[in-house]
């Protein structure tokens, strides 16, 4: 007899991805610096943790927030008891104008439109399951964000057909990629219901060009289909071009007065611009009552806790703090993506060209010991068992190309991605060294020369960390 559900017992979750195998072989033998210096780096986790020094300061200058307190007084009964689905108004108001300050305050936002979700995860899912039915198929550009699979697919049914992306353009989205997606989804009998795009993009790091976005817009108009704009990565924005929110396209076309303007939907989350994704706070964003209604409905799943949303009201309307923390923010981001990008360059690495996020997407096709994804597979066993770092391979993310790697540098202290760095520079040139000899002579023993590389990693990450005190 069978015990449990479909649902429940079938591998759509993901968790078998290489992914979620990273972690876990992280997870056994993790890093630190002096309890284990051997151990595994996590540069698979897009975290923030570059400005937790600026929320921690405000929390002690402001007690009030996280002791349940307003003007001294206790206010722990009413947040115990507080259980309205639509949320805390005052937090909506405060999102909603934190959403317009990333944005530039170039759009503003009506907190009647906003549903709030546990995460951007939460959010994700909850619009599939307004928009789509079980069979249904969301379009999504290559490579994205593993974790898709599980959020869209998993519970609703709903499918995902890729949007075939390519280096030869920087992955950007083409209207024929776009027609191809459309016509391989109908090949499939699946009806497209829509596109999700995160901009800033994850794994890539880019933000979306406005050309892009209004390709983007024509489609959906043709298609009569939706657009999900997930834009969790939007204060993360550290180089030019500027963010442009989907949201400012719509207007700046006056898609207002068009049904376009219903269609399209954003989901934002605090977990990647504040660096709180414990915390469990996203939303949805729509100009669809009936969306922001069933939306609201369905979140009832997934709520946000009162205490938390009472703290981040408080935060989020201290506007000094929001300005300074999202520049300093932005500032660290950029001096963490500069190092790894200069650190890797000199090893003969090279990263695309981005302007946000948590992570570059790291070109290491010419270490590939073949074009292919068991090629790419073998490389990346060697980075996570030999070299020691978690770093997510391009096909968890359903890149089409293999041989590109997503590496976060934000979740770790500037000596850890230094060692990071260090022991990259000793796999490489212990493999040009490898090939060198393998030229000159017959293949020899590779264990004794696994272990003279891990030697060398490990006496690297020694000297280096003891020049750096
Ligand atoms: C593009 C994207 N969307 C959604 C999520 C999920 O975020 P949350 O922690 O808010 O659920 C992530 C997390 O990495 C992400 O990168």
């Amino acid at each position: 007899m069978k015990f449990l559900s479909n649902k429940a017992t079938c591998n759509l979750h993901g968790q078998d991805s290489s992914y979620f195998l990273g972690w876990e072989e992280y997870e056994k033998n993790p890093y630190d610096e002096t309890r284990n210096p051997k151990g595994i780096i996590q540069m698979g986790l897009a975290e923030n943790q570059l400005s937790f020094d600026l929320l921690e300061s405000w929390l002690a200058q402001n007690p009030d927030a996280a002791g349940f307190k307003t003007n001294g007084e206790s206010i722990f009964r009413e947040l115990a008891l507080f259980q309205d689905y639509h949320g805390l108004p005052a937090f909506k108001d405060a999102l909603v104008q934190f959403m317009s300050e990333i944005r530039g305050n170039k759009v503003s936002f009506d907190s009647n439109k906003l549903v709030l979700t546990a995460g951007a995860t939460s959010a994700n899912e909850t619009l599939m399951f307004c928009l789509a039915d079980t069979g249904d198929a969301f379009l999504l550009p290559t490579p994205y964000y593993p974790g898709f699979d599980r959020d869209l697919k998993w519970r609703t049914g709903a499918e995902i057909v890729p949007i075939q992306c390519t280096s030869s353009n920087g992955f950007r989205i083409t209207e024929s990629a776009l027609e191809e997606a459309y016509e391989l989804a109908k090949r499939r009998n699946l009806r497209v219901k829509g596109v999700l795009v995160t901009n800033p993009s994850n794994p890539l790091a880019t933000t979306l060009s406005k050309q892009e976005l209004e390709l983007l817009l024509t489609f959906i108009a043709t298609k009569r289909i939706h657009l999900i704009s997930d834009e969790i990565y939007s204060g993360t924005v550290f180089n030019s071009p500027k963010f442009v929110s989907v949201m400012e396209v719509l207007i700046e076309n006056n898609y207002m007065y068009t049904d376009i303007w219903d269609r399209v939907h954003i989901v934002y989350s605090l977990s990647k611009d504040l660096g709180l994704p414990g915390f469990r706070v996203g939303a949805i964003y729509s100009n669809d009552d009936m969306v922001v209604s069933a939306a609201t409905k369905m979140s009832s799943f997934g709520l946000i806790s009162s205490q938390t949303q009472y703290l981040l009201f408080i935060m989020l309307s201290d506007k000094k703090l929001t300005k300074h923390y999202l520049s300093e923010n932005q500032k660290r981001l950029k001096q963490r993506h500069e190092m790894l990008v200069r650190g890797l360059k000199k090893i003969g690495i090279s990263c695309l060209d981005s302007n946000a996020g948590l992570f570059c997407w790291v070109d290491m096709r010419h270490l590939l010991s073949s074009n292919t994804f068991d090629g790419e597979m073998e490389l990346w066993k060697k980075i996570v068992y030999e070299v020691g770092l978690n770093i997510s391979p391009g096909s968890s993310c359903h890149c089409t190309e293999p041989g590109w790697f997503r590496a976060c540098f934000a979740n770790m202290s500037e000596a850890t991605l230094y060692i990071a760095i260090q022991r990259l520079k000793a796999f490489v040139d212990s493999n040009a060294t490898n090939n060198n000899i393998q030229n000159h002579q017959p293949l020899n023993n590779t264990s004794s020369k696994k272990k003279s590389f891990s030697k060398l990693v490990f006496r690297l990450s020694f000297n280096e960390r003891q020049r750096e005190r």
